[in-house]
């Protein structure tokens, strides 16, 4: 505890200043304190809880080898993945497993670092292009989630590294080399999804612009009480397409498939993909940005590094051409990515479809 201050959740005392404001946000990091308590801000209404004895553990996510040389083969299975699931893990991605165990250490080891440091980092503005922040939207939720997590803008790198986390000293070079792959690794998945929807392979990626790419380091700490909370409640991804890299050993991400949530089982040395918003949205619906969740645990606390690929700002997304017929009117309107992004970020993660909002009826 800092002193002077109370760990009330979302209240202000007047009089602060805004440093010690921020130190005592700060303290809503869980990943700096033992907790072996849920505290109330984090409980669930008993209908919302997740209900961990229904989850199907032994159903299991598509998975697709990117090494198969036979290119139709890849694009229909690729397909039959954004269809069916909207979720599927890559093997032969070509990212080296040594660069992905180094992701995976470093990012535990910020977590690790002391509490003054990673209070310095602390902010609950979302508009923040750099930031360590806990739960999902502090400012607007009205229950916690169990993570903590750090944002980072990566692209174009030379313009958000200078800002990243000095600490770990390895931290920036590692995270930066990473990006640069996982981007190569999204572009060509483009080509590929772009492919298995009749589109150019290009396509995508034109329409999409100079992407962003942001990446949200997760942390969820063990939780004495995984039954009534969530490090992530359901939701659907706002971006286009996101790479997941997972903990191989601690499980937790669910995705919702028929009306079940079913437990993905990393396999060794893959990473998870999810359509987000606006692929559901460029392919008229063909493809769905999927609801999933992450659950926590009593066990062991489990890291996830989402990268995020969004088109850039002022790009007008909306179905291709090519996918609205006589057959299929357009399902969406045209909308830049701001106004989507903006949309977002003033609601509830686990309201409804984001993309709702923007039907044509
Ligand atoms: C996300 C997300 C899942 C996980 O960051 O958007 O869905 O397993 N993460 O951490
Ligand atoms: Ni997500």
């Amino acid at each position: 505890m800092y002193p002077g201050t109370r760990c009330v959740h979302g209240i202000l005392c007047s009089g602060d200043s805004a440093a010690s404001a921020t130190a005592r946000m700060a303290e809503e990091l869980i990943s700096t304190a033992e907790h072996d308590k849920l505290p109330s801000s984090y409980v669930r209404p008993e209908a919302q809880r997740p209900r961990l004895d229904e989850v199907v553990a032994d159903a299991s996510i598509p998975v697709v080898d990117l090494a198969n040389d036979d290119r139709a083969a890849l694009v229909s299975a690729v397909g039959a993945a954004c269809r069916s699931h909207g979720f599927f893990q890559v093997l032969n991605h070509g990212i080296p497993v040594e660069l992905m165990l180094s992701v995976m250490a470093v990012a535990n080891e910020f977590f690790r670092l002391p509490a003054e440091e990673k209070a310095k980092l602390y902010s609950d503005d979302p508009a923040k292009k750099m930031r360590l922040s806990t739960s999902f939207n502090v400012r607007k939720e009205t229950v916690h989630n169990w993570r903590d997590y750090l944002r980072l803008h990566c692209y174009p790198l030379e313009h958000f590294v200078p800002d990243w986390p000095s600490s770990p000293p390895s931290f920036k070079e590692i995270m930066s080399t990473y990006c640069k792959q996982v981007r190569e690794l999204g572009f060509r998945l483009y080509g590929a999804i772009s492919e298995s929807l009749g589109l150019e392979q290009e396509y995508i990626k034109k329409v999409l612009g100079e992407q962003e790419q942001h990446m949200a380091v997760n942390f969820y700490p063990k939780c004495p009480e995984p039954e009534l909370t969530y490090g992530l409640p359901a939701h659907t991804d706002p971006n286009a397409l996101t790479i997941l890299l997972m903990d191989q050993q601690v499980a937790g991400l669910q995705v919702l498939k028929e009306g079940r949530w079913i437990a993905v089982n990393p396999q060794p040395n893959a990473l998870v993909i999810n359509i987000g918003d606006q692929l559901q949205a460029l392919s008229n619906g063909r493809y769905r940005s999927v609801w999933h969740r992450a659950v926590v645990n009593s066990d062991r606390a489990r890291m996830s590094i989402a990268s995020f690929l969004c088109p850039c700002n002022d790009m007008l997304i909306g179905p291709a051409q090519k996918l609205i017929g006589d057959g299929s009117p357009a399902v969406y309107r045209n909308y830049t990515y701001a106004e989507y992004y903006q949309k977002f970020w003033s609601r509830n993660l686990d309201q409804e479809h984001c993309l709702e909002l923007f039907r044509t009826n």
